[in-house]
């Protein structure tokens, strides 16, 4: 399903992944109030068709279509790619925000019980109720990192096309943070940037299924509790600065939102998706000649350490 609006050449263009709720629906909200034209995608097509009706229904100025995205799929990735090149020629803001959390909650948040928790608190209470499977940390790195590495690869082409410096923002976490993993000789090779490589990074993932499955994160020093979450978003961000040195022309930034009241954090959040997504957003739109391989944290450059 597509919709159909006119833009004048000089609109910038933005596709924002899993973007029929939580930040991403935000963040399609807030850059199309800034008069881009945005392509909202989702994986599933009627969850994706009721986020448009909802934004078409505030008469945003820059206007909203919809394109059907599954980032785990090829074949999904190649037709939005195609469609943005046939329709627009170009793309100007790339913002990476589908991903899982990989856990599976164990009870619910009760908000009457628990809604007068502090920050620590309420992170301390999620940490404690989830349930993490092999499966479910298989999926977190095909989705956070390698589904997003696949769509900057296949819409790299039309961003380079891009008359004001394509913009990619990697949604990422303060759960990406090096400072997470203990393993030195980890760290400091994601850390290492004039050296990593994809392939370097593709075995560090390898060997951290291994030792999932092997119940051996701790004694290899991997962090636990969100344990492939983590480790995708560590990933994500290690990627982001080799593609920022690979593509100067382009600005590529990692954004931590913030803790958000949403789907994935079981609501528990203290910010609203509207802030989540403005710390997002406000990356996407940073004026030209800005930082590029740099970690933004709720807006502020971060260390990535
Ligand atoms: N919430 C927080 O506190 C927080 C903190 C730090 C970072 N983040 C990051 O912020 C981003 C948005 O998170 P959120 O809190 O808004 O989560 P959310 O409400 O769970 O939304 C996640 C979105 O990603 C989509 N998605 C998941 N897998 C996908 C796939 N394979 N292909 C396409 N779309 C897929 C989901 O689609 P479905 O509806 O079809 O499942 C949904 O639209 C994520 O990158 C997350 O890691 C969030």
């Amino acid at each position: 399903m597509e919709g159909s609006i006119a833009h004048p050449s000089s609109t910038r263009i933005a596709v924002v992944t899993g973007a029929n709720k939580g930040i991403g629906l935000e963040v399609c909200q807030q850059l199309a109030s800034a008069g881009v034209t945005v392509v909202l995608t989702a994986r599933d097509e009627k969850r994706g068709g009721e986020a448009i009706e909802k934004l078409k229904a505030l008469g945003l100025s820059g206007g909203v279509i919809f394109h059907q995205l599954e980032i785990t799929d090829a074949s999904s990735i190649a037709a939005l790619a195609e469609f943005v090149k046939a329709r627009f020629g170009k793309l100007d803001i790339l913002v990476n925000n589908a991903a899982v959390a990989g856990v599976e909650y164990i009870q619910e948040f009760d908000h009457e019980k628990f809604g007068g928790l502090d920050f620590d608190k309420r992170l301390e209470w999620m940490m404690t109720n989830v349930l993490e499977t092999t499966e479910a940390a298989k999926e977190t790195l095909q989705t956070n990192y390698y589904g997003t590495r696949n769509v900057i690869k296949a819409l790299l082409p039309v961003l380079l096309l891009s008359s004001s410096e394509g913009r990619i923002v990697n949604v990422s976490s303060e759960f990406g943070r090096l400072i997470l993993i203990s393993n030195e000789k980890v760290r400091q090779k994601l850390n290492d940037i004039d050296n990593l490589t994809e392939e370097a990074l593709d075995e560090l993932l390898d060997k951290f299924l291994k030792d999932f499955e092997a119940g051996a994160l701790e004694a290899n020093g991997w962090s636990s509790g969100f344990a492939a979450y983590k480790v995708s978003k560590a990933a994500l961000n290690a990627y982001t600065r080799i593609m920022a040195r690979r593509h100067p022309a382009l600005r590529i930034n990692c954004a931590h939102p913030g803790y958000v009241n949403t789907q994935m954090t079981m609501s528990t959040g203290v910010l609203t998706p509207q802030e989540g997504a403005s710390n997002v957003v406000k990356v996407g739109l940073l004026p030209q000649g800005g930082p590029t391989g740099v970690y933004f944290a709720q807006g502020q450059e971060a260390s990535f350490l």
